[in-house]
Order: structure tokens, then C-alpha cells, then sequence
């Protein structure tokens, strides 16, 4: 397929229509066989169990264009797993790992003119997503379910690309303990959607949710979680069993240890220990690595020494191995790369 004629070095982060995307209904308990599709539009009863209770889930992952020219994805298999537990969570049926896997496949290889050039600086996300589509009017998970995934090529998550940027702490929470918040629910970002709509009235780029209980732990933001170096270049990343167990920070805490030589923990991270951090980013699929320059709470300013103008050192060389890895510039660790052509 040829390439599209898209400005690919100037992609935001938005949805792009393309050729393919992949469907599978579930009905009387079983998944069809299902297949690609050029419909891009799907027609519902009005009481579907998705639109009344919000019963939806999704994941997202991408696809890169390595330099020697293959299309690949990044260990998708962890995608598949995590959408089956979310699935879990919400009443919903499962759509099976390898189905997951398969459906990827075909639909980036249906796609492949979309999937951005080696080095245009864009790439394909992959969403896929998970709904209730039958009628339901009582509280009660539905029986009939729509698994589907599109593709869009996009630019980068934050619209000054690799820059700093601001974020403030948030007065509203996202997840409560024994919530929703460590699987890809749909509701955890309905729920954020006044919080970040707020922020960027207040000119803040994005959130930093604290724990709801006591508010004193740093959580994530609306959609990656939180990496910090320390002083003597320790990577510390927020544990937590409300917020989502992202597949970028799993990476980064590998790529830190056994490519980098540093130092990695995971643990409960207090809010009041980050103004001693030398460096803060977020870090998820669409965020990639984004550095953070400064943290607002309630006027009380935390700037980090790595400044506003670019990423700090540590975090520059995680984002450098983790992208170089997905770009087959660097070898990755067995079973990361899944090659689709
Ligand atoms: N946290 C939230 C709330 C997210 O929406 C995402 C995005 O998927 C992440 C973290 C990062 O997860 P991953 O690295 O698996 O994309
Ligand atoms: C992702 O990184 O894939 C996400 O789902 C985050 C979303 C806010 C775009």
C-alpha cells in the first residue's frame, strides 16, 4: 500500500479517518469470527448498556516504522492482558489474547500506508475498545458487546512536542481505593474531563491527582503515570493500586536498570518528598517520555532543576533508549517487538 500524503513532521494528537478497522460482536456467549471493515460509523439502540452505564474500556498502543524499514508494534501482548483484566472488571466478556493480537495485526497491516515513515517523528496509535451494545435499563452489564479497533496516525501527546511542561496538583481525585483506577475504564476519563478541561483554563498543561484518601501520595495524571530521578540519578516511579499499570513505565524501569545501569524503584511516592526530585516526566503510550518542568500547588511552585527549556539528562537518555528500542535502532529485550510486516 503506498504511503498516504500526510505532513507527518506536523501531526497533532487527533483522529485521522483511515482505510481499515477491525470488528468482533459478541452475542449469545460467543465471539464471532470477525473481520475488517471500511465502516467507520456504528449504529446503536439508544439504550445500549454503553451509552445508559458507561460500560466501555480501551487500551492503546502504537505502531512504528523501525529503520530498517518493518512495521512493528510494542509489546502488544501486555495490551491484550490488560484489556482482558479490565474487561474483567467491568462485567464484560473477554476478547482473547491471541484474538487481541490477531486483530492488530491484520488492522496495521490493512493500514500500513498510514503508519508514519522511520524518523517523520509520528507514529500509529492503535485503539482498540471494548462496549456493551445491547439494550439494558436495570443496573446490570449487558449481554451483547462490540470489541473494535481503529488506527490514526499521530504527532506528539503535548502540543510543544519534547518541551516541559506545567501541571498542577488537582483538587479533584480520579480514582477512589478499590475503584476503577488501575484498569483502562472508560469512566476514569469521563470523570477527568471537568479536571483537565479546568487545568487548561488555568493554563495548566495537565493534572497531577493524589491519592484520594489522604491526599498525600502522588497518584498519575488523566492519562500516564509519573517517573522522578533523584539527585543521585535513582528512577523512582509511583506505586500505587489506583492508577493504571502502564506499559511504558514497565519498560522504563527495565530500560533504566539493564540498559542504563541506574538505579529503579517502585514505591509509594509522597507528594511532599518531590520538590527534592531533580527530574520529573510522565510517561504512557501517547505521552511517550514528556518532561515536566514544573508543578503548581495551589501557588506553591516546584520547579525542577532540569528547567523549562528541555529534558533533564536521565530522563532525555530513558526517552532516547525507550524510543530508540521501539525504532529497532536499539536491540530489544526477547519478546518486546512484535513485527506485523
Ligand atoms: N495512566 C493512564 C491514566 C493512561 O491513560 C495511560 C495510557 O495508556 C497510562 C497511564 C500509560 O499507560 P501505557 O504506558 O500502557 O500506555
Ligand atoms: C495512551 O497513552 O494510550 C492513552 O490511552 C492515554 C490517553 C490519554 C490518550
Amino acid at each position: 500500500m503506498e504511503k498516504q500524503n500526510i505532513d507527518w513532521a506536523n501531526l497533532g494528537f487527533g483522529y485521522i479517518k483511515t482505510d481499515y478497522r477491525y470488528v468482533s460482536n459478541y452475542k449469545n456467549g460467543a465471539w464471532d469470527e470477525g473481520a475488517l471493515t471500511t465502516e467507520d460509523t456504528i449504529t446503536l439502540n439508544e439504550c445500549a448498556c454503553v451509552f445508559q452505564y458507561a460500560q466501555t474500556c480501551f487500551e492503546g498502543l502504537k505502531a512504528y516504522t523501525t529503520e530498517d524499514g518493518h512495521i512493528v508494534t510494542f509489546r502488544p501482548d501486555l495490551n491484550a492482558e490488560r484489556m482482558i483484566n479490565t474487561a474483567k472488571r467491568l462485567e464484560m466478556p473477554p476478547f482473547a489474547k491471541e484474538r487481541f493480537l490477531d486483530a492488530i495485526t491484520k488492522l496495521v497491516a490493512a493500514n500500513a500506508g498510514f503508519v508514519p515513515p522511520y524518523g517523520s517523528g509520528a507514529t500509529l496509535y492503535i485503539r482498540p475498545f471494548l462496549f456493551g451494545t445491547n439494550p439494558v435499563i436495570g443496573v446490570k452489564p449487558a449481554s451483547e458487546y462490540q470489541f473494535r479497533a481503529f488506527v490514526t496516525p499521530v504527532g506528539p501527546y503535548f502540543k510543544d512536542g519534547a518541551k516541559p511542561i506545567t501541571i498542577r496538583v488537582c483538587d479533584f481525585d480520579r480514582a477512589a481505593p478499590h475503584g476503577t483506577g488501575h484498569v483502562k475504564a472508560g469512566l476514569n476519563y469521563a470523570m477527568s474531563l471537568h479536571a483537565i478541561v479546568d487545568a487548561h483554563k488555568q493554563g495548566f498543561d495537565e493534572n497531577m491527582y493524589l491519592d484520594a484518601a489522604t491526599r498525600t501520595y502522588v497518584e498519575e495524571t488523566g492519562g500516564a503515570n509519573f517517573i522522578f530521578i533523584t539527585k543521585d540519578n535513582t528512577v523512582i516511579t509511583p506505586k500505587s493500586d489506583s492508577i493504571l499499570p502502564s506499559i511504558t513505565r514497565r519498560s522504563i524501569l527495565h530500560v533504566a536498570e539493564h540498559y542504563l545501569g541506574l538505579k529503579a524503584e517502585e514505591r509509594p511516592v509522597l507528594f511532599e518528598e518531590v520538590k527534592d526530585f531533580a527530574e520529573c516526566g510522565l510517561c504512557g503510550t501517547a505521552a511517550v517520555v514528556s518532561p515536566v518542568g514544573k508543578i503548581v500547588d495551589h501557588g506553591k511552585e516546584i520547579c525542577f532543576p532540569s528547567g523549562m527549556e528541555k529534558m533533564g539528562p536521565v530522563t532525555q537518555k530513558l526517552y532516547d533508549t525507550l524510543t530508540g528500542i521501539q525504532m529497532g535502532r536499539i536491540e530489544a529485550p526477547e519478546g518486546w517487538i512484535h513485527v506485523i510486516k
